[in-house]
């Protein structure tokens, strides 16, 4: 069993997405299928199928945050998924691992299972610090003593959206990283995600890499016959 996540970022719409869980709802698969979407579709109920989640949650439990949406928002009207600390949200909005780990426990004490983003800058990656900066990212960004579900998604930033992956090594040396770190902090066992570029050419040889649970996926998500593909070539 394999997880596949879609990640819509600001994309698609209600009538998309009706489309897309008709489509879902034709797929057999042993895999779990959870598909990220933005605030004003997650009121979609989830189906056998598919798990609708959000793409971020506030850090505060309530109170004066204009535009932003709680833990218990969320889990009011049933969200079971939030992605915390995707690097768009670290990009855009000076997000930090103190940041992420604050909403990964806000999800945490709602029910939610956080599915918490770590991986490097291309600027990081050029001077060697790939792998000191996923560790330090899961080290900083998963709370402390966390009761319930937590899935790590480690997507290198400079491939995301570019059409291109890390080598094989490169993946498994990132997620065998990972898995020690979580290991070290008494959460083995976590899911790790890998997202960037992925597509249903590639996802077979990369969820066949080791300490590879599933993907996060992008633009290819909100694609239905290629989402569809990616789901099934992932088994
Ligand atoms: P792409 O699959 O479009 O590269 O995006 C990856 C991503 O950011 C998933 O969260």
């Amino acid at each position: 069993m394999k997880i596949i996540a879609g990640n819509w970022k600001m994309n698609g719409s209600r009538a998309t997405l009706t489309a897309m869980m008709g489509a879902l709802s034709e797929v057999k698969t042993e895999n779990k299928v959870i598909l990220c979407v933005p605030f004003t579709m997650i009121d979609t109920e989830s189906s056998n199928n598919v798990q609708i989640g959000a793409q971020d949650i506030s850090s505060h439990a309530r109170g004066a945050y204009t535009g932003e949406v709680s833990g218990a928002m969320l889990a009011e009207i049933g969200t079971k998924y939030v992605i915390v600390g995707h690097s768009e949200r670290r990009m855009y909005h000076d997000e930090t691992n103190d940041i992420v780990r604050e909403k990964a426990k806000m999800a945490l004490e709602n029910g939610i299972t956080p599915i918490i983003c770590v991986g490097e800058t291309m600027e990081e990656k050029r001077a060697g610090k790939t792998l000191d900066i996923i560790e330090a990212g899961v080290r900083e960004s998963v709370p402390e003593d966390v009761d319930g579900d937590i899935i790590i998604a480690y997507e290198p930033r400079w491939a995301i959206g570019a059409g291109v992956t890390p080598t094989a090594e490169e993946i498994a040396t990132a997620h065998k990283v990972i898995a020690d770190t979580l290991s070290y902090m008494g959460l083995d066992g976590t899911p790790i995600l890998y997202g960037a570029s992925i597509n249903s050419e590639n996802v077979a040889d990369i969820v066949a890499i080791k300490n590879v649970y599933g993907v996060l996926v992008g633009g290819a998500s909100l694609k239905i016959d290629e989402f569809v593909s990616i789901i099934n070539n992932a088994n």
